[in-house]
């Protein structure tokens, strides 16, 4: 199964993510940072599952917040390191391209930071995530913005900026060399979206954020026209309707 060998990528990046993580912070999260947490408000006492928790870095921060937080990840490598870092909190080892493990709770929150374009399907998943929220409860995850990550930036003759944005609806698998290589699926926006009305999660926040680069190359004004990053928040419908939606299309009036 491809989310195995996946899964041994992390493992085998494991311990050159969580130096960096543990070093620098990671780089994605300021440009969503403020809006992440505005939107999930008050989490104090809220049961909330962080879905791909890598060495635990968000896990610990919903727990600072007053959250009564659990850390799921595939990579046993970072469950480690997380449960090493982090001992006071509980964390789990899970493929998510499987679902979720079995948990006997229902959580107010589930979110998910860069993570979902790292498995392969996303509709176990998202019908996972579904069952596991309470009726009313929300499920936010952050991503590379399918439209403009990794579209490269070109200047004409007269000076002028543009994103070359290329095959944006076909599904791809991208090689991330990053940290020593991982695969990234491509989807588009339409993917997600359909994935999580099927499963009655319906759309309630959309955030992308303008691009804060320090690029000395690119015009850091140019690229802060752009979101590179997204962030969706999709609440959970009545839960007699679930059975309905599950992998079949919505039916239209
Ligand atoms: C970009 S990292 C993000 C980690 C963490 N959320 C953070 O912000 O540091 C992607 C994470 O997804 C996990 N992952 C990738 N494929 C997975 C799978 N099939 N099941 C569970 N976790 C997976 C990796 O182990 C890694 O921790």
């Amino acid at each position: 199964m491809q989310s195995k060998d996946d899964i041994r990528d992390w493992d085998s990046i494991a311990s050159a993510y969580s130096q960096k993580i543990e070093a620098c912070g990671d780089r994605c999260f300021p440009e969503i940072r403020d809006r992440f947490w505005t939107t999930l408000g008050d989490i104090g006492g809220k049961t909330v599952l962080d879905l791909g928790c890598g060495q635990g870095w968000l896990t610990k921060e919903l727990t600072n917040r007053g959250a009564v937080a659990i850390g799921v990840d595939g990579s046993g490598s970072l469950i480690e390191r997380a449960r090493s870092q982090f001992p006071e909190l509980t964390f789990l080892v899970a493929d998510l391209a499987e679902g979720l493990p079995d948990l006997d709770i229902k959580f107010d929150t589930i979110i998910s930071h860069m993570v979902v374009m790292d498995i392969p399907e996303i509709k176990t998943l998202f019908n996972a995530v579904s069952q596991a929220l309470q009726p009313g409860g929300e499920f936010f995850f952050t991503l590379p913005h399918p439209c403009f990550f990794q579209q490269k930036s070109h200047q004409d003759v007269s000076g002028q900026w543009f994103k070359k944005v290329t095959n944006y609806l076909t599904p791809e698998v991208w090689r991330i060399d990053s940290f020593g290589g991982h695969n990234h699926y491509h989807r588009t926006i339409e993917e997600y979206v359909s994935a999580l009305s099927q499963v009655g999660l319906l759309v309630s926040h959309f955030h992308e954020p303008p691009h804060e680069s320090k690029s000395k190359r690119i015009d850091p004004e140019f690229l802060k026209t752009f979101p590179v990053f997204l962030m969706v928040g999709a609440r959970k419908t009545a839960e007699p309707e679930l059975g309905a939606y599950a992998d079949k299309p919505r039916r239209s009036g």
